[in-house]
């Protein structure tokens, strides 16, 4: 493949042939549900959605799109495929930023997005019972009608999936008040590679009988097995949200308005973002959209509050707004009057995915460092790229626009993003292993939220100990003895 010179198509797996075919339309029926270009003269635009990946940098050759409508399907597939060799990738809504929702060579692509029932909903526990296939913002809406809140959110949340969230163990804008998938989810129901469906969808808080075998799940990037439904403990939804959007000098008073922020807000705080000047003006250049404030400051903050009670909440803001202003924590700062507002504010952050790959492409890491050094990286990396003769904001001649650095505080999770007019050779080399040394030198992860699969599987080294490592590759082996489960990546 174009997109993985340094990789070969591992000549085990079997290449789809028209009998395949038969046997998939045989269980699916034509039509919709399968996607052939084996046997049909499909062309290779029709695959595009399937083949490349969120932000166009990997890109696979899969001829076959299979979309089971039912676990058994998947089971039967899975079986298919484990017995003949056929190499699988389960995929969501193809927004991860790993690489890991594309083949890489001629990979059958297992979409579930016609798996999309709510299967329940119980409104005094909370629990949600739901296919895969949902999308997340429709899990969302779902229980907001019962007044409870999916306790995830990213921006991609109008494509991705639930079952995806879950296989990426995706951290997203509001863990810092509800926790990780870890913790929130309570069941899953999963298809193995040899067609056995593990069925653990239970809706229990406490079970402490034997391993927690679905926490191999969480974040296992379909690796080891297929998620086709997830049970999730969903919290209530709070009555009062308020969104503040602040400027700050330095990232000395940005981690200075966290601790106030903890200290003051404490129980109602449910989000503390990051963005730095160059986050907030590339997405000014991107969007066309005004900035909240006035004039420039080097680093920003946005600040979410949930709570029961409108007015209890209010004066908690009040007063910590009085303070931080007073004491020159922040040197600006807007609270939203309405939903518009909140929105608005919102995508000040929730935008910058989209802007920093709006001149060509965007070299994403997704890190965690402790808090005190976060911001180091992003300063010492554009100082790299302004000493090399790589990078000028307006010069199309260069291939480096701008570095920015956001993210979610509250989690210490850094964002850097090198955002390029074009993928260069020469800006990888000075990239990597640059930024995993650093941030292994610092004891952080490599990454935090994103997972690994192709852009990072050769880095986890920096992460995890060789012993670590090889257990991974024994459960690997244990649960996908043919490795035919997105084979190529992770581990
Ligand atoms: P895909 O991209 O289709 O798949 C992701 C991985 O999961 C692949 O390895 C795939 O093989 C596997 N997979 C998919 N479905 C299944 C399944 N049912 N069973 C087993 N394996 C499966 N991530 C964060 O953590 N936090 C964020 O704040 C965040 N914000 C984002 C914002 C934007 C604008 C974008 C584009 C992405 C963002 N992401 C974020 C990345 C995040 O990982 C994905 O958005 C999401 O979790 C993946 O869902 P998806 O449906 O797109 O999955
Ligand atoms: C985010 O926090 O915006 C996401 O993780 C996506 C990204 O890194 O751009
Ligand atoms: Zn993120």
């Amino acid at each position: 493949s174009d997109s993985y010179p340094n990789l070969k198509r591992d000549s085990r797996f079997k290449e789809v042939s028209a009998d395949d075919v038969k046997f998939f339309q045989g269980l699916l029926g034509e039509g919709s549900a399968v996607l052939d270009g084996v046997t049909q003269n499909t062309g290779e635009e029709d695959f595009e959605a399937y083949n490349s990946d969120w932000m166009k940098k990997y890109r696979g050759q899969c001829r076959l799109v299979l979309k089971p409508a039912t676990t058994e399907h998947v089971s039967k597939i899975s079986k298919y495929c484990n017995e003949n060799m056929l190499a699988v990738v389960p995929q969501g809504g193809n927004t991860g930023l790993v690489g890991g929702s594309v083949p890489v060579f001629d990979e059958i692509v297992l979409s579930l997005s016609k798996m999309n029932n709510v299967r329940s909903f119980d409104d005094v526990s909370g629990v949600l019972v739901a296919d895969a296939g949902v999308i997340l913002q429709q899990a969302d809406e779902h229980v907001a009608n019962h007044n409870h809140i999916f306790p995830l959110d990213l921006g991609a949340k109008g494509s991705c999936q639930i079952g995806a969230n879950v296989a990426t163990n995706a951290g997203g804008l509001r863990l810092l008040r509800y926790g990780s998938m870890h913790g929130n989810i309570l069941g899953l129901e999963v298809v193995l590679p040899d067609g056995t469906i593990v069925d653990d969808l239970g809706t229990l808080r406490k079970n402490n009988t034997g391993y927690d075998l679905k926490q191999l799940f969480i974040g296992a990037e379909g690796t080891i097995g297929i998620i086709t439904a997830i049970s999730i403990l969903c919290p209530q939804r709070s009555n009062a949200v308020n969104v503040a959007y602040f400027g700050l000098e330095s990232y000395q008073k940005v981690q200075d308005a966290f601790k106030e922020a903890k200290k003051q807000l404490g129980e109602i705080l449910s989000a503390f973002e990051l963005m730095d000047h160059q986050s907030q003006d590339l997405y000014r250049q991107a969007s066309g959209a005004k900035l909240p404030l006035e004039g420039d400051h080097p680093f920003y903050c946005l600040i979410e509050t949930s709570g029961s009670n409108t007015e209890h909440d209010k004066e908690k803001l009040d007063s910590f707004l009085e303070h931080v202003l007073g004491e020159e924590i922040v040197s600006d700062g807007v609270v939203s009057e309405n939903e518009t507002q909140l929105q608005s504010l919102w995508a000040c952050r929730e935008g910058i995915s989209e802007a920093g790959q709006h001149w060509g492409g965007v070299y994403k890491y997704d890190l965690s460092i402790p808090l005190t050094k976060l911001y180091e990286l992003v300063e010492e990396c554009r100082e790299l790229f302004q000493n090399n003769g790589l990078m000028h904001a307006e010069d199309e001649k260069f291939p480096v626009k701008e570095v920015v650095g956001y993210g979610h505080m509250g989690d210490s999770n850094l964002h850097l993003n090198v955002a390029v007019r074009r993928y260069d050779k020469e800006v990888e080399k000075v990239l990597e292993p640059w930024v995993y040394e650093w941030v292994a030198k610092r004891k952080g992860s490599i990454s935090a939220e994103h997972g690994l699969g192709i852009a990072k599987k050769d880095y986890i080294g920096y992460s995890r100990s060789e012993t670590m490592v090889r257990l991974m590759k024994d459960i690997k082996k244990l649960y996908d003895p043919n490795g035919i489960m997105n084979p190529y990546k992770y581990i």
